[in-house]
């Protein structure tokens, strides 16, 4: 195991976590993780700027911070700092993308934006859901092929915990214009 800032809260939200996916993972006890994953963010102490820094170049939008790795890459933990650059380039994540696990996302502070897209007519094509302002206290929760797409929030930095079933390198990206789909690869696990 993995765990880069050892912390007795930390530890016991993998506990918990892991408790709940031994029951199976469906709506349910996913909302579950979601609301354990909201409640950890909760500890605001914990998750500062100064241990979790946006990036160092102004015009980079986010930093991605990992915080714990089970093994065999179980239930990465990360923390997403962020903050809005107008025109800024489009990241995959803006895009309507399904991961090839289950994840879950809570906020420490700031705002961003989720999209969930369901398939419609013959599957070909996407229809967005009405978008949730994600803010501390809350939680944004997809099953293994869900689709979402993220956007940050004009006001100030953001600060998010990520967390997947376990470790991935690619996800699968759709084009707005087309519904074209290809994979992406994700360096860092954060999509
Ligand atoms: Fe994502």
């Amino acid at each position: 195991m993995t765990t880069l800032h050892p912390h007795p809260a930390i530890a016991a939200f993998i506990a918990d976590v892991t408790a709940i996916e031994a029951e199976g993972i469906d709506r349910s006890t996913l909302a579950r993780i979601g609301a354990r994953l909201a409640r950890l963010a909760g500890e605001t102490a914990l998750f500062s700027f100064e241990n979790f820094p946006l990036a160092t170049d102004p015009a980079v939008e986010t930093a991605v911070h990992t915080v714990h790795v089970g093994d065999g890459g179980r239930l990465p933990l990360q923390v997403l700092s962020a903050r809005h650059v107008p025109g800024a380039p489009r990241r995959a994540a803006h895009l309507p993308h399904q991961h090839p696990t289950w994840a879950a996302a809570a906020c420490v502070r700031g705002a961003t934006h989720d999209t969930l897209w369901l398939r419609t007519g013959d599957g070909d094509r996407l229809a967005a859901q009405p978008e949730v302002r994600l803010t501390p206290g809350t939680a944004f929760t997809m099953m293994m092929h869900d689709i979402h797409s993220v956007r940050g929030d004009a006001g100030g930095p953001a600060m998010h915990l990520l967390m997947y079933g376990r470790v991935f390198e690619r996800a699968i990206v759709f084009d707005p214009d087309t519904w074209r789909a290809y994979e992406h690869r994700v360096p860092a696990i954060a999509a």
